[in-house]
């Protein structure tokens, strides 16, 4: 699909032709996207809002297109639900640090010693340190809802854990280990009948499938652009406007301020009140192009072709003798496996020596490993661009690889 507008799939590696099968850490730019980032320096660089010259003013509009398409994008209410970050950490970083200081208008805290934050036992990192790190702060306890052994969400256990010391919930829509779809829907409605708020960890979905902010009622949202043909450095979180008009700043600085005085410092509306300093209006107009490269295939497009792919690579991988894990589940363009014996760190030099590109080790989800019972797996994730030859590719690697280890 499209593989031509991707420059670096016509690269060698080690002598072979790159084959990359390591999109969920971070996908390929197509030409559209690196065009955007050469057009932005080259023809109107210039510090966004503050300016009342030209260039500034093309900069400006750029940047707040880029907010209203990606608003549409996600089907949220308004632009002003969607603030710039670095990506999906400092998205979660910045709402557990906002969420650790919310006051309730009657002045209590939101968050209060012994509250419970709930996240899941198959989350990125970056999906539980940061409350962990609020959890610490405000003497509050992160739980989590355990897997089963098929590895799906146990629900009936998160219905247990629902108390009136549940305050926050913060799950990923798609596991970057298992490639497995959450059932968000369910836990956002159980959430929400006890009056508790939710954030998806959207890192793996919204480059993906269609992703709507609003048809899942989720409080939160956050991803990163880099994952989905964007450029690295930025991100968005998502919140929906009662929220965010509430929760007070993470950070300090320029832009973020209505008025400085000595005796204190008034806060801007939304979404600028979260976007302290110089933003990334580069990466936003560059983010802005690789949504529009998406939407021209279509996202139901990209999510069948990937479907598919991942379906007959599983399928391969099974009948290979591999340990697939959450095998025969729905997933998103990610699979994670082991060959019994051998150690991925072996097969993954083995499978970039041929030219294809996987992921090894524990994928930033230390407590999953814990709970699968290994050191890490082998993953492979698609995009838009791999094709079948891809995975025949990959497949016959692999079994050199096994032949060469076993
Ligand atoms: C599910 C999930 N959450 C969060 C992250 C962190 O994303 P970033 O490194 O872009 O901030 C990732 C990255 O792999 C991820 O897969």
């Amino acid at each position: 699909m499209n593989r031509e507008d991707f420059p670096i799939l016509k690269e060698t590696v080690h002598g072979q032709p790159l084959v990359y099968l390591d999109n969920a850490a971070t996908s390929q730019k197509p030409q559209q996207v690196l065009d955007a980032i050469v057009e932005a320096y080259s023809k109107w660089n210039s510090n966004i809002h503050r300016g009342v010259h030209h260039l500034s003013q093309v900069a400006t509009a750029h940047h707040e297109e880029a907010r209203k398409e990606i608003a549409a994008f996600i089907n949220a209410r308004e632009p002003e639900e969607i603030v710039f970050t670095k990506g999906t950490t400092d998205a979660i970083n910045a709402l557990a640090f906002s969420i650790g200081e919310w006051r309730k208008a009657n002045g209590e805290w939101f968050i209060s010693e012994g509250d419970e934050i709930i996240v899941s036992e198959l989350e990125h990192h970056s999906n539980i340190v940061p409350w962990q790190m609020l959890c610490e702060r405000k003497k509050a306890v992160l739980r989590h809802i355990p897997l089963r052994e098929d590895l799906t969400l146990d629900l009936e256990a998160f219905k247990g854990l629902l108390n009136e010391k549940t305050k926050f919930i913060s799950v990923a829509h798609v596991s970057n280990v298992l490639g497995t779809i959450q059932p968000i829907e369910e836990i956002i409605r159980l959430a929400h009948e006890k009056g508790v708020l939710v954030c998806i960890d959207g890192a793996q979905s919204v480059p993906h499938r269609k992703v709507d902010v609003q048809a899942l009622d989720c409080d939160f949202m956050a991803f990163s652009g880099h994952k989905m043909y964007g450029p690295t450095g930025i991100g968005i979180l998502y919140g929906k406007r009662e929220w965010l008009e509430q929760l007070p700043p993470h950070e300090g600085g320029g832009e973020m301020i209505q008025h400085v005085r000595w005796s204190g410092t008034t806060y801007n509306t939304l979404p600028y009140k979260f976007e302290a300093g110089t933003p990334n209006f580069v990466g936003s107009y560059a983010l802005h192009k690789a949504i529009e490269y998406m939407q021209s295939i279509g996202l139901e497009a990209i999510d069948n072709h990937e479907r598919e792919l991942t379906e007959y690579c599983e399928k391969q991988l099974v009948d290979l003798g591999c340990t697939v894990y959450g095998a025969g589940q729905p997933k998103a363009g990610v699979i994670s496996f082991n060959i019994p014996n051998i150690h991925p760190f072996d097969i993954g030099t083995l499978l970039d020596q041929q030219g294809v590109a996987v992921r090894i080790g524990q994928h930033c989800a230390e407590p999953l490993m814990y709970a699968i019972g290994v050191p890490g797996t082998v993953r492979v994730s698609f995009g838009l661009y791999n094709d079948s030859k891809d995975v025949d590719r990959f497949i016959a690697a692999l079994k050199r690889a096994q032949m060469m280890l076993l």
